[in-house]
């Protein structure tokens, strides 16, 4: 387990795991705008926010954009019974372009480290708890959390905000 900033200052000093199991050290993403995404773990990939998360890193990856997935199934299995074969199918023939890291929990006790310091923000009335699968976080280019959007927020509609961050 990698250790983790006791007062962190931005998510630059934090570690992740990629899904390999490998530690991934955020301040490798220095000076990237980047918008971190809870995902169902499952299969949450028939999901349109997929396919727009991947337009906008198609869009933006060489300006400055990174996209951090985090999968985590504290929201239930969106696709349940007989759904699942179709699910499952659909769901390994999609390609991110962007990462999908390890899972991780990002509500209570056990949350990741970084999920807890992206939370601390003043966020008024979405709320401290992540309400469901795909709430979005931006993160300027120091690492700050600077905007956090509800799971309802459809990806392409963070385009103006995103385009501000990256300063075009
Ligand atoms: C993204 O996912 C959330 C949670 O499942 C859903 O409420 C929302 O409608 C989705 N948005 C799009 C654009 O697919």
């Amino acid at each position: 387990m990698a250790t983790q900033p006791t007062n962190p200052k931005s998510v630059y000093d934090f570690v992740v795991k990629d899904a390999k199991g490998n530690d991934v050290d955020l301040a490798a993403y220095n000076g990237k705008v980047l918008l971190i995404v809870n995902v169902a773990s499952k299969c949450g990939m028939t999901n349109s926010n997929y396919t727009e998360l991947n337009q906008l890193y198609e869009k933006y990856k060489d300006k400055g954009l990174e996209i951090l997935a985090f999968p985590c199934n504290q929201f239930g299995e969106e696709e349940t019974g007989t759904n699942d074969q179709i699910t499952e199918f659909v769901c390994t023939r999609f390609k991110s372009e962007f990462p999908i890291f390890d899972k991780i929990e990002v509500n209570g006790e056990n949350a990741a480290p970084l999920y807890k310091f992206l939370k601390t923000g003043k966020w008024g009335i979405i709320g401290d708890d992540i309400q469901w699968n795909f709430a979005k976080f931006l993160v300027d280019k120091n690492g700050q959390a600077v905007d956090r959007y509800y799971p309802t927020t459809s990806p392409l509609s963070l385009e103006r905000d995103l385009k501000k961050l990256l300063g075009i």
